[in-house]
Formats: C-alpha cells, structure tokens, sequence
C-alpha cells in the first residue's frame, strides 16, 4: 500500500551537510517527498515529539541533542513507505547498522544517529499530524 512516514534528518546529519545525500537515497528507493520544513526544535517541541520515550534513560540526552541544531523534517511517501525507510536507515545504533544504510554511512553514535523514521502505521500518521497541517502535505 501507498504509506506516508516521518523522516527527520537530525542536527548531526545537517551540520555534516548531507542533506541532499540523504535526500537521495529517499528518491533512490522510490520515496517521494511530499512534505519539508528546516526548523529549530523547542525544548518543548522535542519532549512533545519524543514523549513516548519520557520514562527511558536516555530521554534528556536524546531531547538535548534533537534542539543543538536545526534539523530538516519530511513526509515520504510511497509503497510500504515506512519500512522501507526503515531499512535505508539500518539500526538505531549504527554500530549495528547494516553496511550502506544512512545510519552506517553518516552516524557517529546512538545520539547522533542522522536520522529519525517512524516505525509503525500508528505513530507515523501521529508523527506526520506533529508536524505538517492535512493542507501543508503535496501528494503526488
Ligand atoms: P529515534 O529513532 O529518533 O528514536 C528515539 C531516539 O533515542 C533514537 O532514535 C536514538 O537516537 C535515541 N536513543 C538513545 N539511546 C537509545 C537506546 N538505548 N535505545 C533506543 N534509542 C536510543
């Protein structure tokens, strides 16, 4: 099925300027951008986005990091969407990420891993509506 996910591209992947490498592979796989915003987070902003991780250890280095720099935030589209940008990704850690995906290529640690991609139909659609207003999504 035609999907829409949410990619962010984090401040260690804007700040290496490998945007448009990412950018890409995106359209390497097929994926259309339909949406984008750069933007600097609010602290309030990122615990927003990444409230399902409030409880985890990890929360307030992971919120520290997402507002150090601007990212650049956009809806994919295309078939089976979230996965496959799942699998340009490779591992949240990219000590673990598959040779030749955008985490092993442009990712320094588990903080700084380059690159957010929703992981399921439900978190997606919620991602997506955090972001980008129906009317603000270029569907093509
Ligand atoms: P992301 O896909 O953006 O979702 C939550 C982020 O938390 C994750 O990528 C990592 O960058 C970060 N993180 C830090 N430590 C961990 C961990 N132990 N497990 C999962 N995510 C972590």
């Amino acid at each position: 099925a035609i999907e829409r996910t949410l990619s962010i591209i984090k401040p260690d992947a804007v700040a290496k300027n490998v945007i448009g490498q990412i950018y890409a592979r995106f359209e390497g796989a097929g994926l259309k951008v339909v949406a984008a915003r750069m933007m600097q987070l609010s602290q309030a902003e990122a615990e927003a986005f990444y409230a399902v991780h409030k409880a985890r250890p990890f929360f307030g280095d992971l919120v520290k990091f997402m507002i150090s720099g601007p990212v650049m935030v956009q809806v994919l589209e295309g078939e089976g969407a979230i996965a496959k940008n799942r699998e340009l990704m490779g591992a949240t850690d990219p000590k673990k990420a598959d040779k030749g995906t955008i985490r092993a290529d442009f990712a320094d640690s588990i903080d700084a891993n380059a690159v957010h991609g929703s992981d399921a139909a439900e978190t997606a659609a919620v991602e997506v509506a955090f972001f980008f207003p129906g009317m603000q999504i270029c569907s093509r």
